[in-house]
């Protein structure tokens, strides 16, 4: 009930000053958000790595407004880059971007956003990791997609996420898995209209369920992205029967939610790789995070009302 009041709430530049300025925020941010700057999520990705997780970096942000924070944002990426390669960090660590921070809603958007991710994935591939792009809301998918296929041209290992929760979603499976991509698939963190996408919360667990079957079945490389054990579960059975060895699919799940498990995984041999948020524009990623799940909300209210 709360999750769509939350995700409307995520949009709106009134709260974004109402919780940045809420005392308690700071603390309850930092679960789930791995720091502000390069040099406080270093210490993490080489912790992360230590504990035999792989990670994909973050830099939070998203609906810029100028161009010139399009660049600010691939600059952030390449500045990251840059310090992984000196501490010989790259294989460890994959980034995920949003398209949106690159410019995506600007004029000319999906050039310029194009234009934008091409040097990070570049980089990205000079120090010997890759680039996947995030899935934002319905309207921002196809241009997602064509930026995929562009970069993949040069850069096939450049990977791309989609929804469960969308009516689309299997079409674009079946013509990811058969073109040997790496493909997130995640149930979907955005308020979608029901022309678009799925509203019960059942029925996208079922459709999550038939989509890894493609991917799996398919011929590229799944990416697990949930935390739900269920739905774990059923992946580590799809992939033993699509006859997959344990480094031909992978667990995601976010920095902060359920590290026990994401242990467990990796002591168990799956690659387990943990999207790591940081930078100072949390406050859309915050609040997606506090939609998924109501005690998350009730934890946030408690240390606002105890402070
Ligand atoms: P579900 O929400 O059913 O949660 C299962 C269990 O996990 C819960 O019962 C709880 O124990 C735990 N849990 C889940 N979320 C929690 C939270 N916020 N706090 C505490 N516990 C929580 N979405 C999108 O639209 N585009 C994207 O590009 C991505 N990228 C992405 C990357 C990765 C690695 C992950 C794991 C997720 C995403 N998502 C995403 C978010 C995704 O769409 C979805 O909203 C969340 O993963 C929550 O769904 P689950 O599959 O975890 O199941």
């Amino acid at each position: 009930m709360l999750g769509p009041v939350i995700l409307a709430a995520s949009r709106s530049d009134k709260m974004r000053r109402l919780v940045s300025a809420a005392p308690g925020t700071k603390q309850v941010v930092a679960r789930f958000i791995a720091g502000e700057t390069v040099d406080d999520v270093v210490p993490i990705v080489s912790e992360l790595s230590a504990r035999g997780l792989e990670v994909t970096l973050d830099v939070v942000g998203e609906d810029i407004t100028t161009v010139e924070q399009s660049y600010a944002a691939r600059d952030a990426y390449l500045e990251l880059i840059g310090r992984l390669k000196e501490l010989g960090l790259g294989a460890r660590a994959e980034m995920s971007v949003k398209l949106s921070m690159f410019g995506q809603s600007l004029e000319n958007g999906h050039e310029l956003a194009l234009a934008n991710v091409r040097p990070v994935v570049e980089a990205a591939a000079e120090i010997g990791t890759t680039v996947t792009l995030d899935a934002e809301d319905h309207t921002t998918l196809d241009s997602m997609f064509a930026i995929h296929e562009e970069l993949r041209k040069s850069f096939p290992q450049t990977g791309c996420v989609i929804q469960a929760y969308l009516f689309r979603t299997e079409d674009d499976a079946r013509r990811l898995a058969a073109n040997g991509s790496r493909v997130r698939i995640v149930k979907g963190a955005y308020k979608e209209p029901a022309s678009v996408a799925i509203q019960d919360k059942p029925e996208i667990d079922k459709a999550y369920v038939r989509i890894m079957k493609i991917l799996m079945d398919g011929e590229g490389y799944p990416m697990i992205g949930s935390h739900d054990p269920r739905l774990i579960s059923i992946g580590q059975e799809l992939a033993r029967r699509a006859g997959r060895k344990l480094d031909e699919y992978e667990f995601q799940m976010l920095y902060g939610i359920r590290s026990e498990e994401q242990n467990r995984l990796a002591a168990e041999g799956h690659r387990m790789r943990v999207y790591t948020a940081y930078g100072t524009d949390w406050y859309g990623y915050f609040m997606r995070r506090l939609a998924e799940k109501p005690a998350n909300l009730l934890f946030f209210v408690r240390s606002i009302l105890t402070k």
